[in-house]
């Protein structure tokens, strides 16, 4: 991203599903503001990943498990920005599993309620704010993935019933809806000519989107000086894709 003067100085930040694509670029885009970023991932350690993590403090979270969560949640002393960005979906026929569309609710939304529920005090304490991630699938149908569709669709009603529920209590909760982004949740289907085709061709701009186009969005629905009067939005950084 370009610089974009936005100072995270002294504040505490928690990316959850931070060791790759969108989620590690919005908490390089709070590191290099200034703040201090704890990821989350589902591998031991940072020496699993292929990018540089060293940054950043990093814990080890599977969001299936809700012990871990809570562990999570317990282990964060000051908070003044929660990113919900970790989540996954299941591909083929598993995705279309009972069990499977189970798991998906778990990881991508009641895993996101639990943590805000937890976390709520802190961001209370510090005036500090929530920043989901929703998807295209928020808005349109998931035949490939059904379960993914559905929480991310209740990622956005979620994010403006708990926008409206926090909102005198000085947290604001907002989210981002990313187009089709170049990530290694993306991977199988950008090859996939006839996945990956139409979805460029419906896309104004032309192209995937990269990771880094979702952090300064983030970086602005978090500034209170910015966004003071922004609650329960979803915004899509889609390179055009809703309007069509
Ligand atoms: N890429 C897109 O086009 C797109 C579009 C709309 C929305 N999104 C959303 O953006 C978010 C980030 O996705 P991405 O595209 O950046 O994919 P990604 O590179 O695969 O990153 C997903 C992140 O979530 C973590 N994660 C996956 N399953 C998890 C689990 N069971 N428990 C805890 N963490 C888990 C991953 O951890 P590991 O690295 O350890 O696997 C990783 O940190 C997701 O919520 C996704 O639904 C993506």
């Amino acid at each position: 991203m370009s610089s974009v003067s936005f100072d995270y100085s002294g504040k505490a930040v928690l990316v959850t599903g931070g060791s790759s694509g969108i989620g590690l670029a919005i908490a390089q885009g709070f590191r290099d503001a200034g703040g201090q970023v704890t990821i989350t991932g589902t591998q031991t350690g940072i020496g699993d990943y292929p990018d540089d993590l060293s940054a950043f403090d990093y814990q080890q979270v599977n969001m299936l498990d809700v012990d871990g969560i809570e562990a999570l949640a317990g282990s964060i002393e000051t908070l003044d920005v929660l990113v919900n960005n970790a989540g996954t979906t299941f591909r083929g026929e598993e995705a279309y599993k009972p069990e499977n569309f189970e798991a998906t609710i778990d990881i991508n939304l009641n895993s996101v309620y639990r943590l805000s529920h937890r976390l709520f005090p802190k961001l209370k304490a510090s005036g500090g704010s929530i920043i989901n991630i929703a998807s295209m699938t928020s808005y349109f149908g998931s035949p490939r993935g059904p379960g993914y569709g559905a929480s991310k669709s209740a990622i956005l009603q979620m994010t403006m019933s708990l926008g409206a529920l926090w909102a005198l209590d000085g947290v604001r909760v907002n989210a981002i809806a990313p187009g089709w982004i170049d990530t290694k949740l993306t991977a199988p289907i950008q090859k996939m000519p006839q996945i990956a085709d139409p979805i460029i061709q419906r896309t104004p701009m032309g192209r995937w989107g990269r990771p880094d186009e979702m952090a300064g969005t983030a970086l602005f629905l978090a500034c209170n000086e910015a966004a003071s009067f922004l609650t329960g939005v979803t915004i899509p950084v889609d390179g055009g894709y809703c309007t069509l």
